[in-house]
């Protein structure tokens, strides 16, 4: 792997995730891993593609930061080694600085941090990039973006959490719209580039909000990998954003 994000950068943008959000066509959904089958997860991966997905989302917990434990590397290379596909992985771990770099070279093309468990935030988004991969900075409901205010020229993107980190299937948390929204505002002032994000409880019926609320890419777990037909979910709630995203232009 590079160690310049450049690298990383130019493959996101030959797939239409550009390093600038102008660069990207249309909103994205982010198939999550988190919920699919794993006796079957190169179907399920291969079912999402055809469908037009470009990026999907694995969720690494480490039963501290959140009462759950997800999967390791070997999950990552596999997939690495199976598919092209762009995999965005989400640290939900107590220890974001010694596993980032070992993530990024198992293959994560994009790595998200917590907010809450960075005591040098600067320094570790930094060093994501320098390992070659997209810098994404988490906040969890409970947390201001406010906060994120210093970092925001220096991410690649933020992923507002409309759940609390931990487990699929949940509710989605109204507020995370506010919150999408100040950073919109924020992104259109400081004329600034990164991508918006947001994780837990999106599906067919809230996916219209999250677009017009201005979200670039919508993590969808169960919506999509718990629904008869994985492709279907996928280019429906995909066709949904669409038309809600022309309506508001
Ligand atoms: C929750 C994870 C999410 C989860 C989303 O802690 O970060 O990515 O997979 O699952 P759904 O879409 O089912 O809420
Ligand atoms: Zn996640």
């Amino acid at each position: 792997m590079s160690c310049d994000s450049s690298v990383a950068i130019a493959a996101m943008r030959s797939l239409g995730l550009g390093k600038t959000r102008r660069e990207v066509p249309v909103l994205q959904i982010v198939p999550s891993i988190f919920a699919a089958n794993f006796m079957r997860l190169g179907d399920e991966i291969r079912r999402v593609e055809e469908a037009g997905v470009r990026m999907i989302h694995v969720d690494i917990m480490d039963g501290h930061f959140v009462p759950n434990f997800t999967m390791g590397t070997p999950i990552t290379e596999s997939i690495r080694r199976f598919s092209k596909i762009k995999l965005d992985h989400h640290l939900m771990i107590e220890d974001p600085d010694t596993y980032a770099p070992i993530f990024i070279k198992a293959g994560a093309d994009a790595v998200s941090v917590h907010y809450e468990v960075c005591r040098n935030l600067d320094r570790t988004l930094h060093m994501i990039k320098e390992h070659g991969a997209l810098a994404g900075v988490v906040i969890n409901p409970a947390t201001s973006t406010r906060l994120l205010e210093n970092v925001l020229d220096i991410v690649d993107y933020v992923l507002v959490m409309s759940v609390n980190p931990g487990y699929g299937g949940q509710t989605f948390i109204p507020n995370s719209l506010n919150k999408v929204r100040e950073l919109y505002r924020f992104r259109e002032e400081r004329r600034l580039n990164f991508f918006i994000e947001i994780d837990g409880g999106a599906g067919p019926e809230n996916v219209a909000d999250i677009a017009r609320a201005g979200v670039d890419w919508v993590v969808a777990g169960s919506s999509v990998f718990h629904s008869p037909d994985a492709a279907e979910a996928v280019r429906d709630m995909q066709r949904t954003a669409e038309e809600a995203i022309s309506i508001r232009v």
